[in-house]
């Protein structure tokens, strides 16, 4: 067991799997294929969701040293002080609550002491009335227009998540006729051009502004919501923002002094984090407008089975334990810095975005959650892009190059299949051959001597030789429903707390955020005073004050 300031890499158990490591380096991923027990150990299920763990380079003696290591972190105790509301975010002095966002009414999770399932309903219920006034046209604009289209404003969490989830469901054939006629954008960064492709085409008479920002402080999304208002009432009039514009928000003191009537104000709580808070009204009031409360509440299910799932099944056969475990294994001791999310699925183009805020920002830590320098890395570098398109972009480093583990995520069922008379096969088994392919080709590689069995020329044996081992996993989904994408969301939430949990950092907080965001301010101030008084750059460095001296000096830039 670890006393509160131990680091887990004082654990006999980490020395353990570090001295395991040489065992493993012994071995090939194309010898330890070939041992079908082993792989069918490494396969799991859940509600028609299979995970095959098979080709990361670990035996079952790892997985033995894992779940060890597990332990050694006291797991099962820091899962339960999440789910019991304690304030393992104790840096912020918060708990770490985004599973009572998708509980099922009867359920009771606490926080400080008080239930707040409740209230999370009463949010729920108040998007859901709200979302069929707009949808139903019963709520009109101040022209007395329904308000067929949104622009939901918000950045990092108040928009990674929404746009991920929005961008599943568009071809869902439930969720795209339940959203016939309407539109859903997102306003994210303070560049005006994010503005202009906005409200392009748009008409404010027929358009809902939603400002999405937990602290309502956020200067990106403050600015683009002044600027949207702008819009609004230099078209409408001000009166008109209580038609066009609602909010959602941890701060309605704040929402009520932009001018946003709390009535049409929407929130959720400090024991939501930003990046975890797609489940709140952040992510459920825009898509609702969009696709219907109903279609929502089935990706809110999705989310809570898997919550369920991991909060009381056995480590061993604990989809995002297991996950988060060899996640660990690959980082700690494999060495591997980062990690691909590649969908087979074109509308999941959004996922690797998301999660690489719910990953990166969460577990890119330098110190342990008393505050103790790490002598080891926290955290992976995640990129992603959907499959096919990714192998034909960088797909050659994976194979190749520096290794990377990789996750390949794909559909028995297409959202929108296509079958053309006369092909070999459909278009989604098309893209699915690829998914299927791609794990072995960087598990088995091909070796020199299987290209001079093929007569390949000796100079180019060395250009042609795939090393193989190249560790992945591959998540195997029914179909990409709501219900689905509210699944994979859970999965990957929890395996980045694990990782948290086993590093012994504090994945909730983000302090790292706040530097540049203040030189950002004195930067402001500085362009400010120039351009209203022609102040010349003070008080930066050399190079910044040279930068910014022809910034100004060549910006067509209004003179304030
Ligand atoms: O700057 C990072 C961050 O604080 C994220 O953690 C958060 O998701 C994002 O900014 C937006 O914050 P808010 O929802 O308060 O506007």
């Amino acid at each position: 067991m670890t006393s509160p300031t131990a680091l887990i890499c004082e654990t006999q158990a980490w020395k353990d799997l570090k001295g395991h490591v040489e065992d493993i380096n012994k071995t090939h991923l194309r010898d330890l294929m070939s041992d079908a027990h082993r792989c069918e150990s490494m396969m799991l299920e859940f509600e028609g969701l299979l995970l095959d763990y098979s080709r990361q380079r670990a035996t079952v003696e790892t997985m033995d040293k894992l779940l060890n290591l597990a332990k050694a972190a006291q797991l099962s105790e820091k899962i339960s002080r999440m789910f019991n509301g304690e304030h393992i975010n104790s840096t912020e002095n918060r708990s770490v609550l985004h599973v009572a966002l998708r509980a099922p009414k009867y359920a009771v999770i606490k926080a400080d002491g008080k239930n707040v399932v409740p209230e999370v309903w009463n949010v729920l219920d108040k998007i859901e009335d709200f979302s069929e006034k707009i949808r139903s046209g019963s709520w009109v604009g101040a022209t007395g227009k329904p308000l067929k289209d949104v622009i939901a404003i918000g950045i990092g969490g108040s928009f990674l998540g929404p746009l991920f989830v929005h961008t599943a469901l568009q071809t869902d054939p439930e969720a795209a006729e339940c959203a016939k006629g309407r539109q859903l954008r997102f306003l994210a960064n303070i560049d005006p051009v994010d503005v202009a492709r906005n409200i392009s085409g748009l008409n404010p008479e027929t358009t809902l502004v939603v400002v999405v920002s937990k602290t309502f402080t956020t200067a990106e999304t403050m600015l683009n919501a002044r600027t949207l208002r702008n819009w609004i009432t230099t078209a409408l009039g001000a009166p008109a923002v209580a038609k066009h514009m609602v909010a959602v928000s941890t701060n309605l003191a704040l929402v009520e002094k932009f001018g946003i009537d709390p009535n049409n104000a929407f929130a959720f709580w400090d024991w939501v984090g930003g990046r975890y808070s797609v489940c709140s009204a952040v992510g459920v009031l825009p898509l609702s407008l969009q696709y219907g409360f109903s279609v929502v509440e089935k990706f809110l299910k999705g989310a809570s089975s898997i919550d369920k799932h991991f909060q009381s099944t056995p480590f061993e056969k604990n989809i995002p334990v297991l996950l988060g475990l060899l996640s660990v294994w690959n980082v700690s001791f494999l060495g591997y810095p980062a990690r691909a999310i590649l969908p087979y699925s074109q509308a999941l183009e959004k996922f690797a975005p998301h999660i690489q805020q719910v990953s990166m920002e969460s577990n890119g830590k330098g110190v342990s959650i008393d505050g103790l320098p790490l002598p080891f890395e926290t955290g992976e570098i995640d990129f992603g892009e959907p499959g096919t398109n990714g192998q034909h972009s960088f797909y050659q480093l994976i194979h190749q190059g520096r290794v990377i583990p990789c996750d390949f995520i794909g559909t028995v069922k297409s959202q929108q299949p296509v079958y053309l008379e006369g092909e070999v096969v459909s278009n989604h088994d098309e893209l699915m051959s690829n998914f299927f392919a791609q794990p072995d080709a960087l598990a088995y590689g091909k070796t020199p001597e299987q290209l001079q069995k093929e007569n390949v020329s000796e100079n180019l044996i060395p250009h042609k030789t795939f090393s193989g081992n190249r560790p992945s996993l591959s998540l195997l989904l029914p179909e990409l429903s709501a219900y689905n994408v509210g699944q994979l969301l859970a999965i990957y939430e929890h395996r980045v707390a694990v990782q948290g949990f086993v590093w012994g950092i504090n994945s909730f907080d983000q302090w790292g955020v706040e530097l540049g965001k203040v030189l950002a301010t004195q930067v402001r101030k500085q362009l400010h005073s120039s351009r209203t008084q022609g102040a010349a750059p003070e008080g930066f460095n050399y190079s910044t004050t040279t930068l910014l001296k022809r910034y100004l000096e060549t910006s067509p830039e209004p003179k304030m």
